[in-house]
């Protein structure tokens, strides 16, 4: 379905580029690829490697797309609607915005009510095409239009929906900001092998493949992760003796209230931005 479509992506940043790259590495036709950019240098490199439709005039092409993806910064999404509201709603285009914390809401008070919204919560390893993506249609959404929600981020990871904009704040917190998480653990644990003694090399090249292959255990596995946990910690071992600490010093409280904090901190942020 997604050959058959014009989409703009309004913004080839980080995201932006990194959804292009999902889109070509799904046979979507390039001339069926538009870009926008502040930035003529990013423009002049995709259009040279890629043959895609480039413009700075976010105006200039907004028009001629089926869907448009915002994926500028969030303080930039409003001066995005004044340009480009009035040509979204003549040609009813699907509004796609990646924007964190600008929440269902606001997107209908920039743009309008009327138009068909969906609004997308992905994360970082989309530039790797790994992303874990959220997606929250309004009303205006047809069957098809979701399809191609769907599909547009299926090109850089896994796409799940939700219902409402206060369960992409909990997305925000738990898949948006996650990978942090990951990062500060894999930190943590690579310092405390250095700290006891192992070469950084080799903690270097075992702490994200001990990372990537547990994820990729729990995500392909029939068992949970309380399961899967269970089945590598045999009483009086190694990894019980490590467990142990973890439950003592209230680990699963600590990330409770570190995900609650990115929660409330994703709801302040759709305030501020009103
Ligand atoms: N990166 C991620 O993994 C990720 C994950 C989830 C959500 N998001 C959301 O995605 C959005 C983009 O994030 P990012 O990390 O990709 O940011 P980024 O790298 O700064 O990309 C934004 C791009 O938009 C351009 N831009 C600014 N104003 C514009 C305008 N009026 N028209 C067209 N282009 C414009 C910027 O150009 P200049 O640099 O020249 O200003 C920049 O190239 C953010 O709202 C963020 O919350 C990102």
């Amino acid at each position: 379905m997604l050959d058959k479509i014009k989409i703009c992506v309004i913004g080839a940043g980080h995201l932006g580029q990194s959804i292009l790259g999902g889109l070509f590495a799904h046979g979507v036709p390039a001339k069926n690829i538009y870009a926008t950019s502040l930035d003529k240098n990013i423009l002049e490199q995709l259009e040279a490697k890629h043959h895609i439709n480039v413009a700075t005039q976010n105006t200039d092409v907004v028009a001629q797309c089926d869907v448009v993806l915002i994926a500028v910064k969030p303080q930039h999404v409003a001066g995005v609607a004044t340009e480009i509201k009035d040509s979204i709603a003549e040609h009813q285009s699907l509004l796609m915005s990646a924007a964190a914390g600008i929440s269902m809401q606001l997107l209908q008070q920039w743009f309008s009510q009327n138009d068909a919204i969906v609004r997308c919560m992905p994360n970082t390893p989309a530039l790797v095409q790994q992303g874990a993506t959220a997606l929250f249609a309004n009303e205006q959404v047809n069957d098809q239009q979701k399809d191609i929600a769907y599909q547009i981020m299926r090109a850089v990871g896994e796409v799940v929906w939700v219902n409402s904009d206060a369960e992409m704040d909990i997305v925000t917190a738990l898949s948006g900001s996650g990978p942090a998480y990951l990062f500060l653990m894999a930190e943590a644990m690579q310092a405390a092998a250095e700290k006891l003694g192992l070469n950084p090399e080799v903690a270097k090249i075992l702490t994200p493949q001990t990372i990537l292959g547990a994820g990729m255990m729990l995500k392909h596995s029939d068992s949970d992760a309380a399961t899967l946990r269970q089945q590598v910690t045999s009483p009086g071992g190694t990894t019980a003796a490590a467990l142990q600490k973890f439950t003592a010093e209230n680990f699963s409280e600590i990330v409770f209230h570190a995900i609650k904090a990115a929660a409330n901190r994703a709801k302040e942020l759709a305030h501020d931005l009103r």
